[in-house]
C-alpha cells in the first residue's frame, strides 16, 4: 500500500515570523502522523526558520523549485544542494505557475528533477492541462508529454522515488477542483505510462498526488479514489486548522485500505 503524502505549497506568502507561527501550529497539531507523510514548502526566505521550528518533528521540509546546476553564476537562483543543506527533503518541480510565469520548459524541468535526485531530494513532478487543452480533448496528450519529458533519462529504479502531482491548471486557485473521477482517470493513465517507462511494480509504488483547490470539504472524496495518493495543497495550506484537517482526512484514507 502506498502511504499518502500531503504537501502544503505556501507559494509567495508570509514573512519569516508568519511562517514560524504557521509551521509551529501545524507541528503542534500533528505530532505523530499515522498513515500519512506531511510536507510543507515555505518560500525560500522562510526555509531556515521553518527548519528550526520543525526540528525533531515528523513533518518534512520542501522547497518550491530549485536550479538545475549545483552552483555557479546564476543570479537569484537556489540550488538543490543548498536546499539539502537547509534541511529540505523535497522539492516541487514543474509547477504550472512556474511553467507559465517563468517559462520553464519540460527540458529545464527534467534537469531540475535530476539535480534534485542527485542531491538526495524527493522531486514532486507537477503535470496538468489547461482548461483549453481539456476542452479540446488534449488532457492525456498534455500530461503524457509532460511526464515523458520530465522523466527523460531517469532510470527505472530512480522513478520509484519520484512523486507525481496531477494539477489541472483550471483547478489551481479557482475553487473548482477536479472530480475524483476526473482526477482518477488521469492518475490511472499516468500510472499506466510509468509501467511502460519503468515496470509495473515500480509504477505501483509511485505516489500520485492530486492538486487544485483541495480543501477540508473535498479532500475525503478525492483521497478515497484508489488512484489518488494524497494532495498538493496551495491556498488551504496557509490556514493551520484547515491544513491539519486535510492531513487527518488523508491519513484516514492511508490507514483504511481502498477498494
Ligand atoms: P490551490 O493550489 O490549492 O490553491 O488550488 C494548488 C497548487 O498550486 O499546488
Amino acid at each position: 500500500m502506498r502511504t499518502p503524502v500531503v504537501i502544503g505549497n505556501w507559494k509567495m506568502h508570509g514573512t519569516v515570523a508568519e511562517a514560524r507561527v504557521l509551521a509551529g501550529a501545524i507541528r503542534d497539531a500533528i505530532r505523530r502522523p499515522r498513515g500519512v507523510q506531511v510536507v510543507v514548502c515555505p518560500p525560500f526566505t522562510a526555509l531556515a526558520a521553518v527548519a528550526e521550528v520543525l526540528a525533531g518533528s515528523p513533518i518534512q521540509l520542501g522547497a518550491q523549485t530549485c536550479h538545475h546546476e549545483p552552483a555557479g553564476a546564476h543570479t537569484g537562483e537556489i540550488s538543490a544542494p543548498m536546499l539539502a543543506d537547509l534541511g529540505c527533503r523535497w522539492v516541487l518541480v514543474g509547477h504550472s505557475e512556474r511553467r507559465k510565469e517563468i517559462g520553464e520548459s519540460d527540458e529545464v524541468i527534467n534537469l531540475k528533477l535530476r539535480a534534485a535526485m542527485a542531491h538526495g531530494l524527493t522531486p514532486v513532478l507537477c503535470v496538468g492541462e489547461t482548461a483549453e487543452e481539456r476542452r479540446q480533448g488534449f488532457t492525456f496528450t498534455t500530461v503524457e508529454g509532460q511526464l515523458r519529458a520530465g522523466l527523460a533519462g531517469v532510470t527505472a529504479a530512480q522513478m520509484e522515488k519520484v512523486v507525481l502531482a496531477y494539477e489541472p491548471v483550471w483547478a489551481i486557485g479557482t475553487g473548482v477542483n477536479a472530480t475524483p473521477t476526473q482526477a482518477g482517470e488521469v492518475h490511472g493513465y499516468l500510472r499506466g505510462l510509468l509501467s511502460e517507462l519503468a515496470s509495473k511494480e515500480a509504477a505501483q509504488s509511485v505516489r500520485i498526488l492530486y492538486g487544485g483547490s483541495v480543501k477540508p470539504e473535498n479532500v475525503d472524496t478525492l483521497v478515497a479514489e484508489p488512484e489518488i495518493d494524497g494532495a498538493l495543497v496551495g491556498g488551504a495550506s496557509l490556514n493551520a486548522p484547515g491544513f491539519v484537517a486535510i492531513v487527518r482526512k488523508a491519513a484516514r484514507a492511508g490507514t483504511a485500505p481502498k477498494e
